[in-house]
C-alpha cells in the first residue's frame, strides 16, 4: 500500500479494442482497483480523458521520469507494409512510437492474439504485413496474453503476479504465463466425460447437442487449445464458448485465423 504504483504505458496499434473491452469487465481483482489502486495508467489513448498533444505530452513525460521502470502494454500490432502507413498514431507509424516507448520500458505485455501472433489482420495474404510484437521489440522481455481476447482475470490476473512479486510470471517457450496457458480447454472441458465416452454432436441441435454432448465432430479446438477459458471461465466465472453451445475456434492459438480455421472445417 506505500509503494508507488507502477506506471502502465498502454499502446494500440492495428486491433479491434475488445482487449480493452475484456480488460475492464475484470472482477476479481475488479477494475477500478487495478486502475486506481495498483497501477498507474497514464496513457492508453481508449480509457484516458486526455487526448491530442496533451496525451502525447503524458507520454513523453512518463517515458523520461520512469525510464527503465515502467511496464509497456501493447494491444494490437504494427503493419510494417508501405512504411507502416495502415496504422498511423498522432501524425506517425504506430512502430515508430512502439519502437520509442519500449526503448525504456521495463517489460512488454502483449495483449490478446494481435499483439502476441499478429490474428486476423494478419490472415493470408497479410497485405499490411501485420506484426506481432516480439518480432518488432527483441531486446525487452514481452509475455504474451493470447486470446481474442483474452479473459478479463486472465489479463489482471497476469499485472497482479507483476506488481506484487516484482518479477515476471513464470512463462511457457513462447512466453505465455504458464499459469494461465500452462493446460488446454480439453483438459478441464466440463464435457470431456462425453468425449471420453465416445458421444459426440454430430450436428447442430441433434439429440447430442441438446444433452451436451462433446464438440470435437463439430470442430472444437479444445485439445489443441492453451488458455484457461474452462476453468477461468467469462463473465466473472459464468460460462465460455463450449458452455454456450459451439466449439472452440482456439482464439488463443497462433494462425488459428489461418490454420484449420473453425469455419472451413465445419
Ligand atoms: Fe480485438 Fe482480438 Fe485483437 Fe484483442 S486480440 S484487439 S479482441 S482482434
Ligand atoms: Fe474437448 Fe471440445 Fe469436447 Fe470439450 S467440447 S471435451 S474441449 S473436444
Ligand atoms: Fe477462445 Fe476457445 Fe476460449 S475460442 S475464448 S480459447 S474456449
Amino acid at each position: 500500500e506505500t509503494k508507488p504504483r507502477t506506471p502502465v504505458l498502454w499502446l494500440h496499434g492495428l486491433e479491434c479494442t475488445c482487449c480493452t473491452e475484456s480488460f475492464i469487465r475484470s472482477a476479481h481483482p475488479l477494475v477500478q482497483d487495478v486502475v486506481l489502486s495498483m497501477i498507474s495508467l497514464d496513457y492508453d489513448d481508449t480509457l484516458m480523458a486526455a487526448a491530442g498533444h496533451q496525451a502525447e505530452a503524458i507520454l513523453e513525460e512518463i517515458r523520461e521520469r520512469y525510464r527503465g521502470n515502467y511496464i509497456l502494454a501493447v494491444e494490437g500490432n504494427p503493419p510494417l507494409a508501405q512504411d507502416g502507413m495502415s496504422c498511423i498514431i498522432a501524425g506517425r507509424p504506430f512502430l515508430d512510437q512502439l519502437e520509442e516507448v519500449a526503448a525504456d520500458c521495463k517489460a512488454v505485455i502483449a495483449w490478446g492474439s494481435c499483439a502476441s501472433w499478429g490474428c486476423v489482420q494478419a490472415a493470408r495474404p497479410n497485405p499490411t504485413r501485420a506484426t506481432p510484437v516480439h518480432e518488432v521489440i527483441r531486446d525487452k522481455p514481452v509475455i504474451k496474453v493470447p486470446g481474442c481476447p483474452p479473459i478479463a482475470e486472465v489479463m489482471t490476473g497476469v499485472i497482479t503476479y507483476m506488481l506484487a512479486f516484482d518479477r515476471l510470471p513464470p512463462l511457457d517457450r513462447q512466453g505465455r504465463p504458464l499459469m494461465f496457458y500452462g493446460q488446454r480447454i480439453h483438459d478441464k472441458c466440463y464435457r470431456r466425460p462425453h468425449f471420453d465416452a465416445g458421444q459426440f454432436v454430430e450436428s447442430w441441435d441433434d439429440e447430442g447437442a441438446r444433452k451436451g454432448y462433446c464438440l470435437y465432430k463439430m470442430g472444437c479446438k479444445g485439445p489443441t487449445t492453451y488458455n484457461a477459458c474452462s476453468t477461468v471461465r467469462w463473465n466473472d466465472g459464468v460460462s465460455f464458448p463450449i458452455q454456450s453451445g459451439h466449439g472452440c475456434i482456439g482464439c488463443s492459438e497462433r494462425d488459428f485465423w489461418d490454420k484449420d480455421s473453425f469455419y472451413d472445417h465445419v
